[in-house]
């Protein structure tokens, strides 16, 4: 198996290490992303740039790779930035993960995500199968991921499953240019004492999931039981749907001297305002059982915890 190091990769990595064992899942890295610590003691790992397709198919050789989870895009707000570039890593990158599979006979995970959708989708309860028109380069690129993962299913039999990720919270991975970062830098923020400058306008509400519960949807997914998938690339998961005034009120309960004050973005409210407000899951719940143990509350206090004792060792 490859994890990936960069974005979720690590956590993902030592996710499936724990599940299958340290020296059955390789992490792949790019240079400059080594692994480090816990994770470079961990198991094994390889340079694996999806852009070099001999090297991937190489890594696959070597370990005898039989799941490949592709791990490698830019976020939403650094893609915009950089298109051409994120049209190269998600999509130029795929084909490679894909052709590698198909030879070699790899199931292949990679993640969609809610910036599959665009302003014209249904914003509440976005159904599984809807309108999908990103006005973004990330949405576009996560699209075309969909389709051509599911193309490589429909044509050759490759086992290719996806989830569309909401935005995740970790207290591991740091924020990496996502539009739901925000919901992430708050809690540096309130562990740090500090005044939190938020780039969302109230009320606008977009679904979240805490890390453990994405980590365990990745696994889950990948164990499912084919015989009842329906969908395949992607489906819709969350945990959660909320503003910014409500995740601050949360962490208030707990940290009554915490501050927000709101400096509007405009390239990431205009991303946030054509995302869903809140997806609907229930393909997902009834083809694989997927269900998320974190709400706002119970995640709120555990992330404060967790980023309190990382804090406070640096
Ligand atoms: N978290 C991602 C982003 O904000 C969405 O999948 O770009």
């Amino acid at each position: 198996m490859i994890g990936s190091t960069g974005q979720i990769g690590s956590e993902l990595t030592t996710e499936l290490r724990n599940c299958y064992g340290g020296s059955n899942v390789v992490a792949g890295y790019i240079p400059g992303a080594e692994p480090k610590g816990a994770l470079a003691e961990g198991g094994p790992a390889a340079i694996a740039d999806v852009t070099n397709g001999e090297q991937l198919t190489e890594i696959v050789k070597k370990y005898d790779i039989d799941t490949i989870y592709n791990l490698a895009a830019l976020l939403s707000v650094v893609a915009e930035q950089k298109p051409r570039l994120a049209w190269k890593i998600g999509i130029d990158g795929l084909w490679n993960v894909l052709e590698v599979a198909r030879e070699n006979h790899c199931a292949v995970f990679t993640p969609s995500s809610i910036g599959s959708f665009g302003p014209n989708t249904p914003h509440e309860l976005t159904p599984q199968d809807t309108i999908q028109r990103p006005k973004t380069i990330y949405g576009v690129s996560k699209v075309c991921t969909e389709l051509l993962s599911d193309y490589y299913f429909t044509k050759y039999g490759v086992d290719t499953r996806s989830v569309r990720f909401p935005g995740l919270i970790s207290y591991v991975t740091p924020p990496g240019g996502g539009t739901t970062d925000y919901a992430v830098d708050i809690f540096y923020s309130a562990v740090r004492g500090e005044k939190f400058i938020c780039p969302i306008a109230q009320g606008t509400r977009m679904d979240m999931m805490y890390m453990p519960d994405a980590l365990r949807a990745c696994t889950e997914l990948m164990e499912a039981n084919p015989d009842k998938l329906i969908h395949r690339n992607g489906f819709n998961v969350t945990a959660m749907s909320f503003p910014p005034e409500k995740i601050y009120a949360e962490i208030r309960r707990r940290k009554p001297d915490f501050k927000m004050e709101y400096q509007v973005d405009p390239l990431k409210q205009s991303i946030a305002e054509s995302w869903p407000d809140s997806l609907d899951d229930s393909a997902a719940r009834e083809e694989w059982g997927w269900h998320a143990n974190f709400g706002l509350a119970s995640m709120t206090r555990d992330m404060l915890e967790k980023l309190e004792e990382k804090l406070g060792k640096e």
